[in-house]
């Protein structure tokens, strides 16, 4: 890590080509007002907030930082990951349930160890900022120490960080079960220490509907009811045998996604992976309830589970964000992830723009998770979580830039091709946390 001395400075100026969203972009749009691209800017930070964006070089009060010709974006948001999971990233030839038993529960076991559970997250954190990633929703394991240890390492980097306890009181090894009882209390006591400190909040954390009794369940939903500034985030309808399974295991539910609302665990501040498999009722459900969908095109196509309705979710009007599901989705890196994302509309014969991807995975992310005055873009008053990038990284990428005729282009060629060699530096509330090395 950084040296925080050297890192945490009262004026920084960062000069490069501003870009971020004042709105949301239209599907499809490749011209949009929503896009606002300020080139050769000097972007104004004081006391890790934003303040505002020149072209005029400030003078030498300020810690001045030269990348003109470097693209400088809001830290992306990665609203569905699992930090104990990068056991098992890129595991071979299976489907989620058998993948789950055979590679994530034992490599999720091995958290119960306070030691496994910090170098763990440690390393987690540190490569979500070298992936360009400032702020996540994020599932640890069922052990209360492995959200210790996240909500930790998160705080010393003062970085944006949603996560909770994992609840999952059944069909899990010895090791990874909880109890009703036992979850409870685990979750009251990390919601008091840590939720709404620093820049930390609590998610109510059910894995998925098939590992959780209907007590935990309601268990569950009464935390949410207690305290409405909760977070809460599972799995929905991810894979065919899945939802099969929830229709065994719950048969009074209309739905998979139901079985979440009768618990109460539906509303606005709910984060649902996947979605795969909804019906129109269930995305109108979302809509009202103002729950989002976090899309996971890496994990859904890695793990064989469906292709992702994203402008059936748009014209239900419910939310969709953009997520690396991590280990079922194969890297951190949310450039790949919007690669990916444009890969899953173009077999449905729909078209992602650039800017509805960034858009996704930035601003849009930040308004669904109500976070919009906090992060998300480059407006001033935002607390400063800004990444530098290269435009290009290679021969390839370059040559494809110098040829690009529009914005736009530019933009989707970046995002098709970059990937965190690309990031340059990495910044958290005005703190520099993550610098590409040099050489
Ligand atoms: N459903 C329940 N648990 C998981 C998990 O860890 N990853 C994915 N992708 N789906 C799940
Ligand atoms: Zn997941």
């Amino acid at each position: 890590m950084l040296n925080p001395s050297t890192s945490t400075v009262g004026r920084v100026a960062l000069r490069g080509d501003l870009l971020d969203f004042t709105a949301e972009p239209g599907w499809g749009e490749v011209e949009s007002d929503a896009v606002r691209f300020r080139p050769d800017h000097w972007l104004l930070i004081e006391n890790g907030r934003i303040t505002g964006a020149q072209t005029a070089e400030p003078d030498a009060s300020w810690q001045r930082h030269d990348h003109r010709g470097k693209l400088i974006l809001p830290g992306f948001i990665d609203t569905h990951v699992h930090m104990p999971q990068l056991d098992v990233i890129a595991s071979y030839g299976t489907e989620l349930l058998d993948w789950l038993n055979t590679y994530t529960f034992p490599a999720e076991t091995r958290f119960a160890d306070p030691a496994h559970s910090q170098a763990g997250a440690e390393l987690f954190v540190a490569a979500l900022l070298a992936n360009g990633t400032t702020a996540a929703v994020v599932f640890p394991t069922a052990h209360k120490v492995s959200a210790e240890a996240l909500f930790a390492s998160a705080r010393q980097r003062g970085m944006r960080l949603v996560t909770g306890k994992v609840l999952q009181d059944r069909h899990s090894p010895d090791g990874l079960r909880d109890d009703v009882v036992q979850a409870r209390n685990d979750c009251i006591d990390l919601i008091r220490r840590w939720h709404g400190v620093d820049r930390l909040a609590y998610a109510v954390t059910v894995r998925f509907a098939p590992t959780s009794t209907p007590e935990q369940l309601a268990m569950a939903g009464e935390l949410c009811a207690a305290d409405p500034t909760l977070y809460m985030q599972t799995h929905v309808a991810e894979n065919r045998a899945e939802v099969e399974w929830v229709k065994q295991l719950f048969p009074q539910a209309r739905s998979y996604l139901d079985v979440y609302a009768s618990a109460g665990l539906l509303h606005r501040r709910s984060v649902l992976a996947h979605g795969v498999w909804l019906d129109d009722a269930d995305r109108a459900a979302l809509r009202q309830s103002g729950a989002q969908i976090a899309h996971s095109p890496s994990s859904n196509l890695f793990l064989g589970s469906g292709l992702f309705d994203w402008t059936a979710s748009l014209a239900s009007g419910s939310a969709v964000s953009l997520a690396t599901d991590v280990g079922g989705g194969t890297s951190l890196s949310m450039i790949r992830t919007m690669a990916d994302a444009y890969k899953v509309q173009a077999m449905a014969g729909q078209r992602l723009t650039a800017w509805k991807a960034l858009h996704s995975a930035t601003l849009g992310s930040a308004h669904a998770l109500l976070l919009a005055d906090e992060i998300g873009s480059l407006e001033a008053g935002r607390v400063a979580d800004v990444c530098v990038w290269d435009w290009a990284a290679d021969p390839v990428a370059k040559r494809r830039m110098e040829v690009a005729r529009s914005l736009h282009e530019r933009a989707f060629a970046w995002m098709t091709l970059a990937d965190d060699r690309n990031l340059v530096q990495a910044w958290v509330a005005g703190a520099l946390r993550h610098q590409r090395p040099s050489g």
